[in-house]
């Protein structure tokens, strides 16, 4: 059994601290230096015994059921596991209702006077909302969506800035059995629209606007766009944010079907009862790009996904009652969902959001809201402490952050120099630092370190969490064990594994099933080295990792040739250092257009498109490009140009004169 987890807990060495601060990364990686939980955590820690693991090992379905145990069922389910790939059902039979979990139950327990939301907005503004305190404002809301026709098992879009009230409106769904489907505030009319769509939404909740660089984002606006012309959108309810502050105006008002929150909203009852849902009734839907094709709307039901994200929350971030966590994460992404409202607020956690970007009005906001608010865990990106480290460590260094006990990081591979950044200047060489790989799709994290037992490679997401089973396919689907590169695959289902595509069986088939059929393919490349700990090594597939989001090379390609100039186009994901990988555009011109000018209106059709996350950072406009015989762009040689690399294996070009071209071009533009 040791040797089987030479990961978990080494003594550290308390003589010397300097042991955890090499020299320079290179030394890191030569000499393998790792970092064992302080054991100050250790002995504290929720989790400080290795034998859960093997626990799990023996029987994972049972090691679920004692953490779905953890939640309040209405109804015991009478079936753990229905397992018929590629579709899981969880807790089959069980009965409970996701808002009661996350709100009355602690309302009626002792935590009715405990903290859930601490909401600080970028102009300043904080408020604090209670257990109870959310209860109510919930039970309103949804009774006001009551009273606008949503029923369960309707789809309510969500659109709204990163304050108190858009966790609200999530949980006011789910507590009538209403599914939300939350679209990111940054996200243009085109995309809302075709998310609407694709949902069949019946409502909309918005706000007038958010704050974002000190600048309003006109979200109400947006939604009129969005819905404008046919749409299956009868109501609109808006949060006034912006309007008591400007002479802001909230697009068009159109009578009978927009309505403002705190009209509606006040007026209502606090009496509304949780709606009775079964374990496997939809909970919501979110979207995220795939590499072909429209964004996939993933279905995430009720009781496997509470059970995972709450037992996730509770081993991996360890969370105690007296926990201050903010996740910087918006809720229009998997991680807001996950852990910043269903993972946290199931276990009564208090929860920051923060509505604003990090550098408004300076540099150190988000050390000044740790200061501020003491808080004691912070879940965050590598982007973001990529961008931290370039601004300097003056930032984080004048601000007290003695508050923070651990830290996390999400959304794409943590270069080891950040890692030990963030241990450094923000952990101050105490707090464990948990890097979490998961996705849209997994629901719940699935390789983490357990903060209080797992010893850290900086850089590596080290293992699965117990009961999880990934494993390291080759390209022709066998097994490779041992220190091995390979295809990242999980054999074994997981509480909140998604339970397909919302309406598209044949795309969940063929997406995550048909690689290796029968197991549930990642998309993502892995490695295992000699002492078992995993890498990360991102997408294999033509969908771009920009600064922790997922956006595929295909989209940005339609909204490219969407423009009346553009006849063809190829996008690549290049190396970035600070967004990890940045857009790179290669169009063709449609004969008669040409003008620099060009490129800039581009540029921001695209992000007009799908959002300006989605803008390219450089676009090419060339002659012609790289193709096989067969007539296929070949991305790679244009990732080769990008990032300056000599040229990999042309034998199969069509016409070699055209990279070479390019090549000269790209260069003289760096240049
Ligand atoms: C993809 C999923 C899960 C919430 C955020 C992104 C990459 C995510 C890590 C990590 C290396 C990571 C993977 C994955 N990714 N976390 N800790 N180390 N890569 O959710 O948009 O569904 O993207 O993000 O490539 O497949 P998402």
């Amino acid at each position: 059994m040791v040797t089987r987890h030479r990961w978990l807990k080494e003594i550290p060495n308390k003589s010397s601290k300097s042991l955890y601060v090499p020299e320079t990364i290179e030394a890191l990686l030569s000499e393998g230096r790792s970092f064992p939980p302080p054991e100050s955590f250790s002995i504290q820690a929720n989790v400080s015994d290795g034998s859960i693991y093997e626990e799990a090992e023996r029987d994972y379905v049972s090691f679920w059921e004692k953490w779905a145990e953890r939640l309040d069922w209405h109804t015991k389910w009478d079936q753990a596991l229905q397992w018929d790939p590629p579709y899981a059902k969880w807790f089959v039979g069980g009965k409970l209702n996701a808002c009661f979990n996350c709100v009355d139950r602690h309302t009626d327990g002792d935590l009715s006077e405990k903290v859930a939301i601490i909401s600080e907005g970028e102009p300043g503004d904080v408020r604090t909302f209670t257990y109870s305190e959310v209860k109510l404002e919930v039970a309103r809301l949804a009774n006001a969506l009551k009273l606008l026709g949503v029923k369960k098992g309707d789809i309510v879009c969500i659109y709204m800035p990163m304050v108190a009230e858009l966790a609200f409106a999530m949980l006011a769904c789910t507590r009538i059995g209403a599914a939300h489907t939350v679209v990111f505030g940054g996200f243009s009319a085109d995309a809302l629209r075709e998310r609407i769509a694709d949902a069949s939404a019946v409502c909309v909740i918005t706000a007038d606007g958010g704050w974002r660089r000190g600048k309003v984002v006109e979200l109400k606006k947006t939604v009129d766009d969005a819905i404008a012309g046919a749409t299956t959108v009868r109501n609109v309810l808006t949060l006034r944010r912006i309007g008591d502050s400007t002479a802001f105006n909230a697009g068009t008002w159109v009578v009978g079907r927009d309505h403002w929150w705190h009209e509606l909203v006040t007026k209502e009852s606090s009496d509304c009862p949780c709606e009775v849902m079964d374990s496997e009734d939809l909970l919501f839907t979110l979207y995220t790009s795939g590499s072909t094709g429209k964004p996939k709307g993933i279905v995430h039901t009720t009781g496997g996904y509470l059970t995972g994200t709450s037992a996730t929350f509770h081993c991996i971030f360890d969370h105690k009652p007296s926990d201050i966590y903010w996740c910087t994460a918006d809720c229009g992404w998997i991680t807001g969902h996950s852990y910043v409202v269903y993972g946290p607020m199931a276990n009564g956690a208090t929860v920051l959001m923060y509505e604003g970007s990090p550098d408004t009005p300076d540099k150190d906001r988000f050390w000044k809201i740790v200061e501020k608010h003491k808080v004691t865990i912070l879940y965050t990106a590598p982007t973001a402490i990529r961008t931290f480290m370039k601004w300097g460590e003056q930032f984080p260094g004048n601000c007290d952050l003695s508050s923070l006990r651990l830290l996390g990081t999400v959304g794409e591979p943590i270069n080891p120099e950040a890692w030990v950044w963030y241990w450094k200047h923000i952990g101050n060489e105490k707090c464990p630092i948990v890097d979490t790989w998961w996705q849209t799709e997994t629901g719940q994290i699935l390789i983490s370190p357990l903060p209080g037992l797992t010893r850290c490679k900086p850089g590596s997401a080290t293992h699965p969490f117990p009961g999880i089973k990934a494993e390291l396919f080759s390209e022709d689907g066998h097994l490779l064990e041992g220190a091995k590169g390979g295809y990242l695959v999980l054999t074994r289902p997981w509480p909140a594994m998604l339970r397909g595509l919302y309406n598209d069986h044949d795309r969940y088939v063929e997406t995550y099933w048909s690689r290796f059929p029968g197991v549930y393919f990642t998309g993502d490349g892995a490695k295992r080295d000699d002492d078992g700990f995993l890498w990360l090594l991102g997408r294999v597939d033509d969908v771009m990792n920009v600064a922790g989001h997922r956006i595929s090379t295909m989209e940005v390609e339609s909204a490219l040739v969407d423009h009346p100039a553009v006849a063809e186009a190829a996008v690549i994901g290049r190396s970035h250092e600070v967004k990890g990988q940045a857009i790179s555009a290669f169009v063709l011109l449609r004969s008669g257009f040409e003008g620099d000018h060009l490129v800039g209106e581009i540029r921001e059709h695209v992000a007009s498109v799908i959002g300006p996350i989605a803008r390219p950072d450089d676009l090419f406009v060339c002659a012609d490009l790289p193709k096989t015989r067969s007539g296929k762009i070949m991305r790679r040689l244009l990732r080769d140009i990008a990032e300056g690399r000599a040229l990999g294996d042309t034998t199969t070009l069509a016409d070699s004169a055209v990279v070479a071209g390019l090549r000269q071009q790209y260069e003289h533009l760096e240049s």
